[in-house]
């Protein structure tokens, strides 16, 4: 390609300036487009980053033969459709999490990239952390060994957004979809990659959105209703791989817990591995447990790292220099794990995969 990278923005909501800001950062992209339904604020964001075209239809914007690549963060329930046609008219996809709402909506996510040889990245922005990054290269230098177990948590007690979010016919769901995906792929992707064999989840509706608390600061989305809430509280579940390694998860937008908590903790024959609160590995020497912490800039998910590296790698992918690490394929296998959580907790059964 002789020019740069011409990128178009797809919603230009809250997430949106973690997207703008990196691509404004990569010498090798062009912010060209953005698009929302809400025009108004897709003009705010053509003002603040010099974009020079703007669209409240995404197709008009696919229209453009000049774009050459996508960032979608709109509404969980269009990541489907605009990935797909936004392939189909020849453009990569960075689709932010979650891929979609449905394993059905993943499959022809993964044959829309098939059939047009486009890079299609899942927006996994926290596998892109320094905190991350490091951890990678301790688990393929074999420091843990065999990984066997895995532990995720992300609680939070008065913490559903409201608006989409709260509306399961455009989230797909509550914090499993929403908080889960995050710390479920960490844990899977840091274990390899194993196939799902089976899982068993449970969801909770008994708290509501807890809109009635008082004297407690959260995030509440713009459009906030508080009579609308449609999705779980809490989520959690046993996953188990074919491997023999297992999993287990805890999510929740609402829940009476002391205090928030992240952790995601694996554990392998020869060593162990925090990733978060804060990166620190533990390992045997001479005989004596060992509990190492590396110093780095940050032991934490990085948010601004995280995004640029996000983009920088995806930008690249685009460009040919380098294969997405993080595929469509990576996003059909969480789909699969996410909404086998929901369909177990339906039935009350253990959902088995085919092998
Ligand atoms: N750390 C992360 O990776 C992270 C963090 C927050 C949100 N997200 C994801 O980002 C996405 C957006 O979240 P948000 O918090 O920015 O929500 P938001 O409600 O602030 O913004 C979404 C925007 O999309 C626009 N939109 C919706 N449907 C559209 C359509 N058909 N065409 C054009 N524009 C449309 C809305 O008008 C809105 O401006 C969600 O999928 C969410 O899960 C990811």
């Amino acid at each position: 390609m002789d020019h740069k990278l011409r990128v178009g923005m797809i919603g230009t909501g809250m997430i949106s300036d973690t997207h703008l800001r990196a691509y404004a950062n990569n010498p090798h992209a062009e912010l060209y487009a953005v698009c929302d339904l809400n025009e108004r604020r897709a003009r705010d964001k053509a003002e603040k980053y010099r974009i020079p075209h703007v669209y409240t239809d995404y197709r008009d914007m696919l229209a453009d033969p000049a774009l050459d690549a996508v960032s979608i963060c709109t509404w969980n329930c269009f990541h489907a459709e605009m990935s797909i046609a936004a392939m189909d008219a020849g453009k990569h996809a960075l689709v932010i999490k979650p891929l979609c709402m449905t394993v059905d909506e993943a499959l022809a996510i993964e044959r829309a990239a098939k059939r047009s040889g486009k890079t299609l990245q899942v927006g996994y922005v926290r596998r892109f952390g320094t905190n991350a990054i490091v951890a990678k290269r301790f688990v393929d230098g074999g420091e843990l060994g065999e990984i066997y177990y895995a532990k995720a948590s992300c609680i939070r007690r008065l913490g559903n957004p409201g608006g989409w979010f709260a509306d399961r016919e455009k989230s797909g769901g509550g914090p499993l979809i929403d908080l889960g995906v995050h710390v479920i792929d960490l844990c899977w992707y840091l274990m390899g990659k194993p196939k799902v064999k089976s899982v068993s989840g449970n969801t909770y509706v008994k708290l509501g959105n807890r809109s009635h608390v008082r004297n407690f600061q959260s995030y509440r989305s713009s459009d906030y209703d508080p009579g609308r809430n449609t999705v779980e509280d809490m989520a959690n579940a046993i996953v188990r791989f074919e491997n023999g390694a297992s999993l287990v998860v805890d999510v929740s937008f609402s829940l009476h817990a002391k205090q928030e908590e992240l952790t995601v903790k694996l554990y392998g024959e020869k060593g162990g591995l925090e990733l978060e609160p804060e990166l620190s590995l533990v390992t045997e020497r001479y005989d004596t447990i060992l509990n190492a912490t590396p110093q780095i800039s940050s032991l934490t998910f990085d948010p601004n790292n995280g995004f640029q590296n996000e983009i920088d790698h995806f930008v690249d992918a685009c460009l040919g220099r380098t294969e997405t690490i993080s595929p469509v394929e990576d996003g059909v296998e969480m789909m699969k794990i996410l909404c086998g959580i929901y369909e177990s907790s339906a039935s009350k059964a253990e959902i088995h995969y085919p092998t």
